[in-house]
């Protein structure tokens, strides 16, 4: 099979490093790229947010699978795009990927599903935002409707702080995004996200995982696109997970296709748990970034198999099979993310670690100059590990972290935590 990817992160690095590891794959093209996914396949250098550039690349390079990483190109109508050109593609139509583009959309289906969620108002304007928000108990949380880049979410503590929120995104902080807002109820509980594969009606679980937000160890400090993560999730143990399935992800999808736009892709479920309920905080239409990593690492070459079952439509025909393991993925960044922070640094030890089907790590935000390779972004490497236990993986991870020789970066030193009290 010949395999083109769209995007350019660690996500997409782990999903190549998988589909690579399956003997079906003759070719993989990743489009654009990065340094490391350089090292392992092509790098085609095409503009991913255009659907019809896409699609032509394809069919010129017999293309048997898109898949396409990001969530913006899916809201793009990318997918639209390659399926109308005849191409099969792993990820949603744009009509789909409202359930991320839009939160307001995806309010409205919940309820039309009766899924669990926070209670919500929904606002296209100031005043009427503001004398709802003078009535609701604190803390709240306030929500750019449309794509943020992860910034379009305020968990505000205090009345001046929610209000300021709504000023800033009505006074176009976040342009069209923010031109609507959802006002949330703030959930208590621990958060965790569930992946799972769905063909239209067909859901299928392909793992759990848990994320760590926040830029500082003991989740503290500015929220960030994700410092680590570990998967399975502990706290998404069977009885959640079911819940999860029954109340708040099928009857969506149900929902969704009956509305004449079915679901195809991987759908990320991040849900908050309190006293063994799931309730939905949000879905995204693509892989988390860094908890693709973790999955990836698990699944390995079976990645492939279930992607292309779930582009063809034949997920009922497939399982997933999971090994007993644990893995868990450190973050690298430049020092100074989430806030601005220098690019160019160069990174050494990376050549000396051994990398296998168990250590790998993966890049996020790399460049190669005069075969160097440099930091070229805020989330710079994933190094990530594969063990019995959560903490053989940890250990493994923190052991590669070590190794590596990069004075301008940093990492958070208690990914893990919930799961593994004790810091290394
Ligand atoms: P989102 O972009 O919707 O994932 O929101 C970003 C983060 O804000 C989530 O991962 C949660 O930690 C937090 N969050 C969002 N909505 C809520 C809510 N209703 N209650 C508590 N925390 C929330
Ligand atoms: N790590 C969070 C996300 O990908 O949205």
């Amino acid at each position: 099979m010949n395999i083109l990817i769209l995007g350019s992160g660690g996500r997409e690095h782990s999903i190549a490093w998988a589909v690579l590891q399956n003997p079906k794959c003759d070719r993989l093209i990743v489009a654009p790229g990065n340094a490391g996914i350089a090292q392992i396949a092509e790098c085609a250098d095409i503009d991913i947010f255009d659907g019809d550039a896409v699609a032509g690349f394809a069919t010129e390079n017999a293309v048997d699978l898109v898949i396409i990483g990001p969530e913006a190109p899916l809201a793009a109508g990318v997918a639209d795009a390659c399926r109308a050109a005849g191409l099969k593609v792993f990820g949603p139509s744009a009509a789909a990927a409202r359930l991320e583009s839009s939160k307001s959309f995806t309010k409205a289906i919940c309820d039309a599903a009766h899924a669990p969620t926070a209670r919500y108002a929904h606002f296209s304007e100031l005043e009427s935002a503001r004398a709802y928000l003078a009535k609701q108990p604190m803390p709240i949380v306030i929500k750019a409707d449309g794509l943020a880049a992860g910034k379009g979410v305020v968990v505000a503590t205090e009345r001046d702080m929610a209000v300021s929120a709504l000023e800033h995104m009505f006074g176009g902080e976040f342009g069209a995004a923010g031109s609507e807002v959802v006002i949330e109820e703030f959930m208590e509980g621990e958060e965790a996200s569930y992946f799972v594969l769905v063909d239209g009606e067909t859901v299928l679980p392909i793992g759990t995982a848990q994320d760590h937000k926040r830029v500082g160890d003991g989740d503290t400090g500015p929220n960030t696109g994700g410092m680590g993560a570990y998967s399975p999730a502990p706290i998404l143990d069977e009885t959640v997970a079911r819940k999860a399935l029954d109340e708040i992800i099928r009857p969506t999808m149900r929902e969704m296709a009956k509305r004449g736009t079915p679901y195809s892709g991987v759908l990320y479920a991040g849900l908050m748990i309190r006293n063994g309920e799931p309730r939905l905080v949000e879905y995204n239409v693509r892989f988390g970034d860094p908890e693709c990593q973790v999955l990836m690492m698990r699944l390995g070459g079976q990645a492939l198999d279930l992607i292309q079952a779930c582009a063809e439509g034949r997920l009922d025909s497939v399982e997933a099979q999971w090994a007993e393991d644990h893995a868990l993925t450190v973050v690298m960044a430049a020092k100074g993310y989430p806030g601005s922070y220098e690019k160019g640094s160069e990174i050494r030890g990376l050549d000396a670690l051994e990398e296998n089907s168990s250590e790998m790590v993966f890049h996020a935000g790399t460049a190669a100059r005069n075969g160097a390779v440099t930091a070229n972004g805020g989330r710079v490497l994933n190094v990530t590990a594969r063990g019995e236990t959560l903490a053989q993986a940890r250990e493994a991870a923190y052991r590669m972290v070590d190794a590596i020789d990069w004075p301008e970066g940093f990492c958070r030193r208690d990914i893990g935590w919930r799961a593994l009290p004790q810091k290394l």
